[in-house]
Order: C-alpha cells, then structure tokens, then sequence
C-alpha cells in the first residue's frame, strides 16, 4: 500500500480517542511518515460533537508533549468506513457499536488498539471519563504502547 488511513474510535471522541491520535501523530511525524499515514479519530456516540478534548486528557496529554487543544469531537460517519483501512476501537463496547453500523464489507478493519501493545495485557483502554487523573495517565500508557505497534505493523503494509 502506497498510504494507509486510520481512524481511532472512543465513545465521545473527547478523552481517549483524540488522545490516541495525537500519540499516533507524533510517532508518524518523528518516522518521517506524515504524508503516507492518515489519521483521524471519531466517537460512536453524539454528545460532544464539536466540543475540544476534555481538559483532563489535554493537561495528561500536554504533560508529555501532546498537544490535543485544535481536536474537536465528532461522530463516526457512514462515508467513513470506505475512506478509512482500519478503525482502532478503545473496548467492546465501541466494536459493537461500530460493527452494528458497519457495512459487512469493512466489517473486518475493526480492530481492538490494545492488540497492537507489547508491554501491557490489557485487552481494553477503559473509559477515564467518569473517573480520576491517574485513569489518563493510564490510558495515556496504553496509548503509547499500542500505537508503536501499531506504527511498526503499518510500516510493514506501505510499500518502500
Ligand atoms: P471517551 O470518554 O469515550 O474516551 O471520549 C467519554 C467521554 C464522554 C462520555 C463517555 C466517555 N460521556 O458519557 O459523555
């Protein structure tokens, strides 16, 4: 593949999923790879449509170096499962939500983030929303984890 677009996918698209996407960034961005690897981030539901990241993603987010203040939340769009190679979901209740909307012919580029980690077992990235600081922290974790593998699996499908 000459370039391949993904998009990460959360509940609001305000806490994990524009989190993911700014780490994915800045790994592309350091790999030389920001004109070959699109990515977008989006939620399966509407409530925050249009509204900046929660101000505790960006504060854990900006702690490292990630700046999350120009996202802004939107909802997953039917145009999108042509127009994206892979949607990465945060927990089981995001793949189901995305594959009940789903049409059966992209069905299979659903994928679980937490598949592409090394150094955590975690099948998930639990929801933080409802819960305190260190829930960031720890998505932010997973985040990093996840996505230098994902970046390494994606480097492996972009032709030299
Ligand atoms: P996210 O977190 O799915 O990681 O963006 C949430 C944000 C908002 C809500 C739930 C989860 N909410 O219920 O409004």
């Amino acid at each position: 593949m000459n370039s391949i677009a993904v998009c990460f996918v959360c509940l609001g698209n305000i806490c994990r999923s524009p989190s993911a996407e700014a780490v994915m960034r800045g790994l592309v961005e350091q790999a030389k790879l920001a004109g070959r690897i699109v990515i977008d981030s989006a939620g399966t539901g509407n409530w925050h449509i249009g509204a900046a990241p929660d101000d505790r993603a960006q504060h854990a987010a900006k702690r490292r170096g990630y700046d999350l203040s120009a996202l802004r939340g939107r909802q997953i769009a039917a145009a999108d499962f042509a127009r994206f190679d892979l949607f990465l979901v945060m927990d089981d209740a995001n793949a189901a939500a995305l594959t009940s909307i789903c049409p059966p012919e992209h069905r299979d580029k659903i994928r679980l983030l937490m598949e592409f980690a090394s150094r955590h077992d975690s099948r998930v990235i639990v929801d933080p929303y409802f819960g305190g600081e260190e829930g960031f922290e720890r998505a932010l974790d997973q985040c990093e984890d996840a996505c230098e593998g994902l970046l390494k699996a994606l480097r492996a499908q972009l032709v030299a």
